[in-house]
This record gives C-alpha cells, sequence and structure tokens, in this order.
C-alpha cells in the first residue's frame, strides 16, 4: 500500500520516515515538502526497505490533482510556529488552509484515508480538565491555533466524502533528524545545553499542558494504518501532563546547572491546561512513552558543548 507524508522534511515527518519500515503494509511512501524549513538533511540515507519519492513542491500552490493515488495520507505540511504566528497571520493562514484544501480535495477524489493533525492549543488557557467533545471548551490563543481549528471545521463539513482522523497533539518533544526547537520542552534542553537561562512565565510554573512524544506521535500513526481506523473522529493524543516545574526537574537530571529566569511577558508555549486522554484509551491505544527519555536524548545531542 501507498502512504503520502506531506511537509515530509519537518519534525514530525522525518520521524515517520525513519520509523515508517515498522508498518507493514506499507510498501511505498511518496514524500512532499517545499523545503520551507531548509532542512534537507532529512532526506540523507533513507531506509532502503521502503520504496520512497520525493517531491519538492509548495502544497498551496502546486494541485496534487495529478498526483497518483495513494491509500493514506498524513498531513504534516504547514507553517508551525504557534508563537511566531502573530507576526505572519496573513501568510500562515494562506498557506495552510490553502494545503488543508489541497489535501481535501485529493483525498475526496482518490479514497485516501487522512490522518491530520490538529493541535491541544486550540484549547487555549483552561482551568478544567479538556475533553474533545465538548464545544465550549475551544479558545484558540493565536492565529496558529485558530487556523487548526478551522481545519478541523473544513473536514468536518466533509465528513460525508472522506474518511480521516484528526488527533489535537500535545507539544511534541523528542529527537527527529528534522526536529526544530521553538516548542517548549526542545528548547528549554537546547536553553539548558547552550547553558542559557530558560526562560518562565511566572505564573505557568506549577500549571499543567500537554506533551506528545514522537514515539508515541508514530504509535497513533501506526494504530490508525494498521487497524484501518478512520472514523471521522477528533481525538486528544499525548503521552502526558506536566508543569513546566517538572519539565524543568527532568532537564537537571542530565544537565545540572540548569538555570531559569522568571519573566512577566506570557509566554505562548506556556499557556496552561490539562488534556484528557480517555477518547484515545477507548479506541484502545494507550500512549506512554516517558517524556523524560525524550529530554535525556534530546540534552545528549548536545553533550558535545563544553563551557
Ligand atoms: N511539533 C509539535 O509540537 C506539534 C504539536 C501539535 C501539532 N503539530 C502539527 O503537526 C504537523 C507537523 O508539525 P512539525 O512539528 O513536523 O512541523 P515542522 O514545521 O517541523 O514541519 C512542517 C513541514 O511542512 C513543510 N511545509 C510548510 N508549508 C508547506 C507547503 N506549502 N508545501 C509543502 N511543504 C510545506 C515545511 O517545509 C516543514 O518541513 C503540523 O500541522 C503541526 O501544526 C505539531
Amino acid at each position: 500500500m501507498k502512504l503520502l507524508i506531506t511537509g515530509a522534511c519537518g519534525h514530525i515527518g522525518s520521524f515517520i520516515i525513519d520509523q515508517v519500515n515498522k508498518i507493514k503494509k506499507i510498501k511505498e511512501v511518496l514524500l512532499i515538502d517545499n523545503f520551507n524549513s531548509h532542512r534537507y538533511s532529512t532526506l540523507f540515507n533513507l531506509n532502503k526497505n521502503r520504496k520512497f519519492s520525493f517531491y519538492n513542491l509548495d502544497l498551496s500552490r502546486f494541485s496534487l490533482k495529478k498526483f497518483k493515488k495513494v491509500d493514506y495520507v498524513i498531513h504534516c505540511a504547514s507553517m508551525t510556529n504557534a508563537q511566531g504566528s502573530f507576526s505572519v497571520k496573513n501568510e500562515m493562514f494562506r498557506n495552510n488552509i490553502s494545503c488543508m484544501k489541497n489535501v481535501l480535495n485529493y483525498c475526496i477524489k482518490n479514497k485516501s484515508k487522512l490522518i491530520h493533525i490538529s493541535s491541544t492549543s486550540v484549547y487555549g488557557k483552561q482551568v478544567k480538565i479538556v475533553n474533545e467533545d465538548d464545544q465550549s471548551l475551544l479558545k484558540p490563543q493565536s492565529p496558529y491555533a485558530e487556523i487548526k481549528l478551522l481545519e478541523e471545521k473544513m473536514l468536518n463539513k466533509n465528513k460525508k466524502k472522506i474518511n480521516f482522523m484528526t488527533f489535537r497533539f500535545g507539544t511534541i518533544a523528542g529527537v527527529s533528524k528534522g526536529m526544530r526547537f521553538h516548542t517548549a520542552i526542545n528548547k528549554f534542553c537546547f536553553n539548558a545545553a547552550l547553558n542559557e537561562k530558560i526562560h518562565i512565565y511566572k505564573t505557568a510554573y506549577k500549571q499543567y499542558r500537554p506533551y506528545l512524544s514522537l514515539k508515541d506521535a508514530f504509535k497513533v500513526f501506526k494504530f490508525c494504518i494498521d487497524k484501518n481506523i478512520f472514523n471521522n473522529q477528533v481525538y486528544n493524543a499525548l503521552s502526558g501532563n506536566f508543569t513546566v516545574k517538572e519539565i524543568i526537574q527532568m532537564i537537571k537530571k542530565y544537565k545540572k546547572k540548569t538555570s531559569i529566569k522568571f519573566v512577566k511577558t506570557e509566554i505562548m508555549n506556556q499557556l496552561s491546561y490539562h488534556v484528557d486522554n480517555k477518547k484515545l484509551n477507548n479506541l484502545g491505544l494507550r500512549l506512554s512513552s516517558p517524556i523524560e527519555k525524550d529530554i535525556k536524548d534530546t540534552i545528549r545531542l548536545l553533550s558535545g558543548l563544553k563551557y
């Protein structure tokens, strides 16, 4: 069977490329990216056990109409910096929504099953534990999160014409060839490794937010494709909810001299919300990959730096 990964050179896409041979039924993998993120090295030394082909194209401008049919699509192509999304709102809107429309039309036409990645940031700041099915809990706080909700709505509107799964991923932690460092854990590890102070929004220190190990993210993709579960629903996906304090304690185990600085300006990545994962558990998938291992691996990557 054939799988198409859009945004294949990114943090998540590059991890799927590395692991895809674990999904036995996938024999051929088509990769699309426009190198918006310049992560060319993600295409180095691809696993020879699978047939890969790469297409350097901008999905927001190039129609997938003439593309050959695939069985599954994992859609990762997006501009993704939530914190930076305020200053590039229009461009992010144009890029991400055009990519989504393109992928949606392609999947409808070819009956390809779609895995769509949304984000737990659609919940914004919350006091309660949040679940997928209470619409009143949706309070996106950035253009990035607003766009994610719009994508979800586009799918819902077309739900009679397409088979899909939407996963609201917690902030990703973990090492991949295309990893990026503008999300919370990875950024903190990077700061710690460079002996820089980690900036933390004061009131966020003891509040919870959801994180997802890259290994669990892959487990989600494998689960859907292996079991062929595409029920047009939305699921939260997280390895656990942790406070910033807990994350810093984990980092300190591997980088003892880590220091923090409390700041008054709110930092997007540190909005507080505690996410419920029962719906995914009830589907038969439990995620429990230890975030601490991802932190250890990330700090290790940079352990050659001596101060
Ligand atoms: N990383 C996280 O913490 C996280 C959390 C929740 C949800 N997500 C979502 O998961 C998906 C993948 O995230 P990621 O972390 O791998 O992001 P990323 O920024 O690392 O990768 C996105 C990739 O998409 C490509 N791209 C962007 N616009 C494109 C276009 N028009 N045509 C072709 N390629 C294009 C970029 O070049 C990049 O390689 C995104 O939808 C993101 O919003 C990520």
